[in-house]
């Protein structure tokens, strides 16, 4: 098992300094703005206090962070109100020391008196539901600033990361190789006839899906957000190895045992969380009954806004109550993005605990009125 370590020159950085952190090679430019959107920077404030750190000397850091912001005023001012208008809707999904943001929000950069009572799966699905129609982009990843390209970029690193651990195919050890190719893909192509079969938890607008596709026998997307299915439905209409499906978002007992190779959280656990353990340790459970014998559950990030360690502590011990082996625990492996990535695999040998007798229907559009087969099929049109 790998888990995070602190960077020894973490103790003279100023966790709230966005900027600094960025000048220091800590955060991306990318996460330093989404940083500053969240700390309710405007998009003039954020071009001066990015102007106020410029070095004496050039400083590559520091001119691609500038350089971020060339021709992005009007999306940043965007993003900026959008952040500020749902102010109410962030708070009310927020959590102790979360961040007011829906994406990708430091730990760090929480104020801590933004302490809220837990929000419902209805209240999380209503402000997605929000937040998708502003922008499709900053609505799963605010770093990418509403940019899809640099929405593609974080996605390459995300499926570099999964190949390179195996959790799509055999491990390939020359990063990059894949990601390329994947992105490049094209639909027409069909699914492989064999490969993993993949859960893609909290799929948002389908990204992930897409970039899984020509490598996957079959894609389930689930979100909780009607406007996220929607939209995942519309961008992946032309994948038939992608199925996209409404959750209610408590568990996945609807789900067949010993069906996925893959279970595939993308900074959805976070809202899990924010609902409260229950959920958590449900989709936990929930994963190890649908995924096959050394199958792996990957997530990455599980909360904002708490210590690392406290993330793995509850992790592990869910890990071993449900049979999996903890691989990577709180490693942060990308370089534009910062999330905190989680890797399990399900023990062989470990018992499935069944899902209950009478598992809760599934509105208001089931997964399916009963089991859902993993095996690629056609959705019905959005
Ligand atoms: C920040 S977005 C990330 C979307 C996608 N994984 C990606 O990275 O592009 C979080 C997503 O999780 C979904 N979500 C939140 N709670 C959920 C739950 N309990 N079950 C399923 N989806 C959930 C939201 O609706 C939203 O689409």
């Amino acid at each position: 098992m790998t888990a995070a370590t602190p960077h020894s020159a973490d103790a003279a950085l100023d966790p709230q300094d966005a900027v600094g952190l960025c000048l220091a090679g800590r955060i991306s430019p990318q996460v330093a703005l989404c940083r500053l959107l969240l700390g309710g920077a405007d998009a003039d404030a954020i071009a001066a206090q990015v102007e106020a750190r410029r070095p004496p000397a050039p400083h590559p850091r520091w001119e691609a962070l500038s350089g971020l912001l060339h021709g992005r005023g009007a999306m940043l001012a965007q993003l900026a109100g959008e952040v500020g208008r749902h102010g109410g809707n962030h708070a009310a999904i927020a959590t102790p020391h979360a961040p007011p943001g829906a994406a990708a929000g430091p730990p760090e950069a929480a104020p801590p008196e933004a302490v809220q009572a837990a929000p419902s799966a209805a209240a999380v699905a209503a402000f997605f539901d929000s937040a998708v129609a502003f922008s499709p982009e900053a609505s799963v990843a605010l770093y990418s600033l509403g940019d899809p390209a640099i929405l593609a970029q974080a996605t390459a690193e995300i499926m570099d990361w999964l190949h390179r651990h195996g959790c799509i195919g055999p491990a390939d050890s020359a990063p990059g190789a894949l990601p390329t190719a994947v992105l490049a893909a094209d639909a027409s192509a069909g699914a492989p006839a064999s490969g993993a079969d993949v859960l893609d938890l909290g799929c948002g607008i389908g990204r992930l899906a897409i970039a899984l596709a020509p490598r996957c026998r079959s894609v389930l997307g689930l979100d909780v957000s009607a406007g996220m299915v929607a939209e995942a439905r519309r961008r992946c209409a032309a994948w038939p190895a992608i199925r996209i499906e409404a959750t209610p978002g408590t568990d996945l007992d609807a789900l067949p045992a010993h069906a996925f190779d893959l279970v595939l959280a993308v900074d959805s656990m976070p809202y899990l969380v924010q609902v409260g353990p229950d959920a958590l340790a449900a989709h936990v459970r929930g994963a190890a009954r649908i995924l096959r014998p050394g199958g792996r559950l990957a997530i990455l990030n599980l909360s904002f806004g708490r210590p690392v360690a406290q993330d793995v502590a509850e992790l592990s011990a869910l890990a071993d109550r449900h049979g999996f082996a903890v691989e990577i625990a709180g490693e942060r492996p990308f370089a534009l993005w910062d999330a905190a990535a989680f890797l399990l695999r399900r023990d062989a040998c470990a018992p499935v605990t069944p899902a209950p007798v009478a598992p809760a229907p599934v509105k208001p559009a089931p997964v399916a009125s009963d089991a859902v087969p993993p095996a690629p099929t056609r959705r019905s049109p959005s």
